[in-house]
């Protein structure tokens, strides 16, 4: 697997560094939000819903670095990246949780690429009247944005190139790389990407 690897983009102690300043600014962010509504049991309103897959090991590393109390609902929901299919775009994989409405939701994504999944997330959890919704990305590709949005928190802006590891993967393998990291184009199946991304 590791002969698979072109190069590291991000290691994995800058990852740790990063998603612990993100759990900082957001838990700093929540609890202002919370103290300005003077709700004592507010905080039994913070509903984290990561998108599976890719986003399994960054919430995991997120949720243990933010102080409050939070509950957590899983998405799933599929992308269809290629220029070759007529169904581009995303959809949803799974229901969205209930009781959503009154609740400060924070969306968790591994990477923001087309802006597709998490455009399509977001507005579907808008129409359940929640409180608020942040959303948290860990890569952001800026360069390959088709709809417009943007994330309240990112970790790392990276060019336009296909990564892998730290939950990310190629047609299915690679998420446990402790690393965020480029594969050889003969591991990539030269410059196709996988069809459908998760
Ligand atoms: P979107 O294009 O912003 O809708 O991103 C769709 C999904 O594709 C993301 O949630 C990722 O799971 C996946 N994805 C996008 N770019 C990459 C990549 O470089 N490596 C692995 N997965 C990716
Ligand atoms: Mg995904």
């Amino acid at each position: 697997m590791h002969g698979d690897i072109e190069k590291i983009l991000i290691d994995r102690g800058l990852i740790a560094e990063r998603v612990q300043s993100i759990a900082e600014r957001l838990a700093e962010d929540l609890r202002r939000e919370l103290t300005a509504e003077g709700d004592a049991e507010a905080d039994h309103r913070v509903l984290l819903i990561p998108i599976m897959t890719g986003s399994i090991v960054f919430v995991a590393d997120l949720i243990r670095c933010l102080p409050m109390k939070l509950s957590m609902e899983l998405i799933a929901v599929s992308s269809y990246p290629g220029q070759t299919m007529a169904s581009k775009g995303a959809h949803l994989k799974s229901e969205l949780p209930d009781g959503m409405a009154g609740k400060h939701v924070v969306l968790v994504d591994d990477i923001l690429d087309s802006g597709r999944t998490l455009q399509l997330v977001r507005s579907l959890v808008l129409e359940k009247s929640p409180a608020s919704v942040r959303t948290v990305v860990l890569l952001d590709k800026r360069a390959r944005r088709a709809v417009p949005i943007e994330p309240d928190y990112a970790g790392f802006e990276i060019p336009d190139e296909f990564v892998v590891g730290y939950g990310l993967d190629y047609d299915g393998f690679y998420r446990n790389l402790p690393d965020i990291s480029v594969l050889k184009p003969e591991a990539a199946g030269g410059d196709e990407k996988a069809g459908v991304l998760g």
